[in-house]
């Protein structure tokens, strides 16, 4: 959702879809699962899933699979402008039910179900760095999406998981392979086959690692993804990140209106490319180490590169994956597995 201010949320939206989907739930069916240790690791062909404890890939669910075997229970976990988020099961697992807030919100869901679909997981990747789908009906009332759940929630929540729950795990180590799981995001964004897609909906630190799910293994699975739009370099075509004005000190500068004496008008704000992502780099991983120790000394080795990422002009600031190249430099030179 490009607009960050809050619509009024409509809470029994959530108490009527429980009740239209709740009814429709099926008999669990006992499938001998052995422990799939390895699921996290497993990668499944365009079309089907893998959930913890499974031992093969299923297929993508229908409306009729969701109709016949995906219940809802009452657990909220969580809303944004778009979606109303509960915890469902599919079988005896786990899964993320995203309910569409409002009608006048479709677009964003459907494009958010179409990026799913279409930014496939790439073979090499050592995890799955985006959230898996499982399935989406728009037939439904509300529309539904269904995706892999993530207990750890979003990765907005992280100081607090680490502080509060997995002292053992606080590490800097952890820490700053969260910004490299952000920049190796980018990457992937940036270097599709159609084209740079752009992380717009990221106009400070925390907007942007809300984006993200924590996963159990303490790596960031990208999870909002109904605003990337499409920047095509050899078309020229450029894009902007909503129709109002941006303002702020995180955002990149190019994404500011450009004519003080003239009051703000869409039409007229030019737009820019994938290097507004680069510019918020550096913001987002120093609010990664914050509060760690060692991350001064951290700071200090990643100068050059941050100092780089906020040139002011965009074709100056480095590619994503030269900026995981010099974070991989860092990682090898320093150890970083004392407690913060
Ligand atoms: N797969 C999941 N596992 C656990 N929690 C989830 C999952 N998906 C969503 N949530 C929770 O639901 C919240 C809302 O989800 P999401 O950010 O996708 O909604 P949105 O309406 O698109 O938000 P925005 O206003 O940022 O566009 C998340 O912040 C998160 O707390
Ligand atoms: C997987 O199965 C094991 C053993 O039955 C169980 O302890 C564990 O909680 C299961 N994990 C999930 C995510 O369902
Ligand atoms: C988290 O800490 C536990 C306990 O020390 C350890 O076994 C596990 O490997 C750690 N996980 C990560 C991702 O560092």
């Amino acid at each position: 959702m490009y607009i960050t201010s809050h619509l009024s949320i409509k809470v029994f939206v959530g108490a009527l879809t429980l009740a239209a989907v709740g009814v429709f739930f099926s008999s669990w069916r006992n499938e001998s699962c052995r422990e799939a240790s390895n699921h996290a690791m497993l990668q499944c062909p365009v079309g089907f899933f893998i959930l913890p404890n499974m031992t093969s890939c299923h297929a993508w669910l229908t409306c009729t699979d969701i109709f016949d075997s995906i219940t809802a229970t009452n657990l909220l976990l969580g809303q944004g402008a778009v979606k109303l988020v509960y915890l469902g099961k599919w079988r005896d697992k786990e899964v993320a039910l995203s309910y569409l807030m409002d009608d006048s919100m479709f677009e964003d869901f459907q494009h958010n179900v179409q990026m799913l679909r279409q930014l496939t997981p790439r073979p090499s990747a050592s995890h799955k760095w985006l959230v898996q789908l499982v399935g989406w009906c728009f037939q439904q009332d509300p529309p539904v999406l269904i995706t892999e759940f993530h207990p750890m929630g979003t990765a907005d929540n992280v100081h607090k998981m680490l502080h509060e729950q997995f002292t053992d795990n606080n590490t800097l180590s952890v820490r700053f392979k969260l910004c490299l799981d952000f920049v190796r995001t980018l990457e992937i964004l940036h270097n599709q086959n159609t084209g740079s897609r752009v992380l717009c909906d990221s106009n400070d630190p925390q907007k942007a690692l809300s984006q993200f799910l924590l996963s159990t293994n303490f790596r960031l699975t990208l999870n909002d993804v109904d605003a990337l739009p499409l920047v095509k370099k050899t078309l020229g075509q450029l894009v902007k990140c909503g129709h109002r004005e941006l303002t702020g000190d995180y955002i990149a500068p190019e994404q500011l209106w450009p004519f003080e004496d003239i009051p703000y008008d869409d039409t007229a704000m030019p737009g820019y490319d994938e290097k507004i992502d680069i510019w918020k780099i550096p913001d987002v991983c120093n609010k990664l180490i914050q509060g760690c120790n060692g991350a001064a000394s951290l700071k200090l080795h990643l100068f050059d590169v941050h100092s780089k990422c906020k040139s002011l002009s965009p074709s100056e600031r480095p590619t994503a994956k030269e900026v995981l190249e010099s974070y991989l430099t860092v990682m090898k030179k320093l150890n970083l597995g004392n407690k913060c």
